[in-house]
């Protein structure tokens, strides 16, 4: 056989018909091999698993089965084949049916080896097309968005999002994209120890001019995988990005990551309130002291009425339970669960921090680094239910 050639196979329980189509195609100077001739569906069905052909010529009546159950068969399980049927009848609808079945092409006999060869060729061009087009759908990945925010400043939210991305790409395999919107004084690049060549400023820049193949080019790459999209380098620079440029990068890089997960500041200015829109699941992030909670559970309130509450996480950080205010306390007064508790652990995340490596990677034994490869795993293993609301009594804050 010869690998470069369009390989057929001939089920037609007519001798002539067999013979003569070999014979037309024996007349084609481009590369045509007939593999193989059956007399019969089930025959052919047998030959076509056997020498799998590219394409399948096959008359409609034939003794033992017939040529569209065959088609039918053949296609079902063989979905890389075009099935051409040769028939007498020219009725409108056996050809329906013989497409309906799966087939591709429909020669009526007599025909012409220009026909015959021109058939073949369409039909191999267009599985082929197909087959690439499947290859390209297939690379192609779900893109999750998963925003890191919380209405009060020093929460945690970039120790959390830089860990979380490290956590969800060490322990998943998966392409994880961490982007930098805290566009002012964002930290992402100063805690991985990234050595940044290109910021957002440079992609917004140059927007015009991308495709989703080039913004890699603006990626840094951590040593744990995660790409990184650092925010500008001068906090004057983020008068220039907006929420339009927001939309065209997440657009980029939709489809090429599994996660895209997004570290903001902790205010509703627009460029925030496009990546709260454009993501999946946002969690919000909450301490223990009461100006927190109090600064919280307004922020909530703003983000039930702009419709966000389906997709609100809340997580507490820096939990130490010698502060006074208990967990289920907080989660009656915040109104929600809450989703993972983050321990504090000062000396982990502090020298982390200074040494520009995520704990989740060096410091793996501790309870902090475990809580984000917990958090990591819930949201890898889908357990992202919406929350039901919980807002009961306000036992610590009256307002
Ligand atoms: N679980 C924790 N235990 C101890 N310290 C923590 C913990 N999480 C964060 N921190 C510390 O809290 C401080 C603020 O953390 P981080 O910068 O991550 O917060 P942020 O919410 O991103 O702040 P900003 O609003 O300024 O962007 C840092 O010094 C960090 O080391
Ligand atoms: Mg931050």
């Amino acid at each position: 056989m010869d690998e470069g050639k369009i390989k057929v196979v001939i089920i037609d329980d007519s001798v002539d018909t067999v013979e003569n189509v070999k014979t037309l195609l024996g007349l084609c100077d481009r590369q045509i091999e007939v593999v193989g001739t059956a007399f019969g569906g089930k025959e052919g069905i047998k030959l076509c698993q056997k020498v799998k052909p590219d394409i399948v010529l096959i008359d409609i009546n034939m003794p033992d089965m017939d040529g569209l159950t065959a088609t039918n068969i053949l296609t079902a399980s063989m979905p890389d084949l075009g099935v051409i049927i040769m028939s007498v009848q020219s009725e409108n609808e056996y050809l329906k049916k013989a497409m309906f079945f799966g087939a591709r092409e429909y020669l009526v006999k007599p025909f012409s080896a220009d026909e015959l060869i021109s058939a073949i060729i369409q039909t191999y061009e267009i599985q082929n097309k197909k087959k690439h087009t499947l290859k390209v759908i297939n690379q192609v990945v779900q893109t999750k968005v998963i925003t890191v925010f919380s209405t009060k400043g020093g929460v945690g939210k970039t120790t959390i999002a830089t860990n979380l991305a490290v956590a969800l790409a060490r322990n998943t395999k998966k392409r994880v994209c961490l982007l930098d919107l805290d566009l002012q004084f964002g930290d992402v690049a100063v805690m991985m120890n990234l050595s940044v060549k290109n910021t957002i400023y440079d992609l917004v820049r140059d927007l015009n001019n991308m495709d989703s193949d080039l913004v890699n080019d603006y990626l840094c790459t951590h040593f744990s995988g995660v790409s990184v999209l650092p925010a500008p380098l001068k906090p004057e620079y983020a008068e220039f990005i907006d929420s339009r440029h927001i939309e065209r990068i997440l657009a980029l890089l939709n489809g090429h990551f599994h996660y895209v997960i997004i570290d903001l500041p902790a205010t509703f200015q627009e460029v925030v309130l496009t990546s709260l829109d454009n993501s999946e699941k946002i969690l919000v992030v909450s301490t223990l002291d009461l100006p927190a909670i109090k600064n919280i559970r307004v922020g909530l309130n703003l983000m039930e009425n702009l419709r966000y509450k389906d997709k609100i996480q809340v997580i507490l950080n820096k939990v130490n339970e010698q502060y006074g205010v208990n967990c289920s306390e907080f989660e009656e007064t915040v109104g929600y669960p809450i989703f993972v508790n983050i321990p504090e652990d000062n000396n982990t995340v502090i020298t982390s921090a200074n040494k520009g490596i995520p704990f989740v990677m060096s410091r793996v034994d501790t309870r902090v680094a475990r809580s984000i490869i917990g958090l990591a795993d819930k949201i890898h293993t889908n357990n992202l239910e919406p929350v039901t609301e919980k807002r009961t009594l306000w036992k610590i804050l009256q307002f």
